[in-house]
């Protein structure tokens, strides 16, 4: 597919969107890849069998390719891995290769107590879990009572012991001050970034919607930074690529705390963050924030930002 057509493919589900994106993103690449379908990828549990055993086991099987910037992440080709004991055990989780980075760029060590304010499904929860190597805490959030179910059955199926599941509004966690080591803030957004999964997100799309999430989004994060103990780090992340959702909000965490913004060291293609957008500046800080766009790794769109609590 050329651009042009990528754009029409898109234009005829949700003229607004690539209206948007014009101004974020104009390039030919960004419309192809985001017209594009995913590809399937796993991170093999280590919780469940030790990395090498299972990388081989699913070799006799499937065609593997490493993610660069996640050791337990493999690109899988030549069949479903769903359908798969593997995958009904809990031994690997199907997760999007990009959205592996931001427990990545968490640095989570066995022993720590780590909050995952908005953690359903339990990708990323069960990701935690599996660098604490079930020793520690892991308090994983989630306020919608209809996605408590999978995450509790997420967190079960990959032998989780350490989970402690809550529900309530993320904001909530500005009444618990200084608990954690690790928190992550894997935010509620509009969703651009999913597109490549299913053309159903590009349909909810909205802008109003966006600017909304991205009012919650600041609540969020300044409820999240102060649950967060001094010395402590937090990963903000979106599977989306406005900057309203993205370095907007960062920006309203710097200008608000003593949060610092840390360079993420990781092998992964990215696009510089905006210093700028429509006439508002943001603190030059948000640069060392990684913004990856679909066609830079061909992934989902995400973007990560890691700060520290001085
Ligand atoms: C991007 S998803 C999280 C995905 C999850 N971290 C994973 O990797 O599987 C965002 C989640 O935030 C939840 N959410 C929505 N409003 C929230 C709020 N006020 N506080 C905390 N979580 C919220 C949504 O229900 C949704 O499950």
């Amino acid at each position: 597919m050329k651009g042009e057509e990528a754009r029409r493919v898109l234009r005829e589900i949700n003229r607004k969107f690539v209206e948007r994106y014009e101004k974020i993103d104009g390039s030919d690449e960004f419309f192809i890849y985001t017209a594009r379908r995913l590809r399937q990828s796993v991170r093999v549990n280590t919780l469940k069998v030790e990395l090498e055993v299972g990388v081989e086991n699913l070799r006799t099987r499937f065609e593997l390719e490493p993610v660069p910037w996640c050791r337990e992440g493999f690109w899988v080709s030549g069949g479903r891995v769903s359908t798969t004991a593997e995958h009904a055990l809990g031994v690997v989780f199907i997760q999007e290769a990009a959205s592996m980075l931001p427990v990545v760029a968490l640095e989570v060590e066995p022993g720590m107590h780590v909050l995952d304010v908005a953690a359903s499904p339990g990708g990323k929860s069960t990701q935690i879990a599996q660098y604490l190597e079930n020793r520690g805490c892991l308090v994983a959030n989630e306020p919608k009572p209809r996605r408590l179910g999978v995450l509790a059955a997420n967190l079960q199926r990959c032998g989780v012991l350490v989970a402690r599941v809550t529900q309530m509004d993320g904001r909530r966690f500005q009444g618990f001050p200084e608990r954690f080591e690790r928190v992550l803030l894997d935010a509620p957004c509009s969703n651009a970034g999913m597109v490549r999964k299913s053309y159903r997100y590009l349909q909810a799309w909205g802008r109003r919607r966006a600017k909304k999430l991205s009012k919650l989004q600041k609540q969020l994060i300044l409820a999240a930074y102060t649950a967060l103990k001094p010395g402590g780090v937090m990963v903000y992340s979106t599977c989306t690529l406005d900057p309203v959702e993205n370095e907007e909000v960062v920006d309203h965490l710097l200008r608000h705390t003593d949060a610092e913004v840390e360079d993420i060291r990781v092998r992964i293609n990215s696009h510089p963050p905006f210093e700028e957008f429509e006439g508002r500046s943001y603190t030059s800080e948000v640069r060392r924030c990684l913004r990856i766009h679909p066609q830079d790794n061909d992934t989902e769109g995400f973007f990560v930002a890691r700060v520290r609590k001085p």
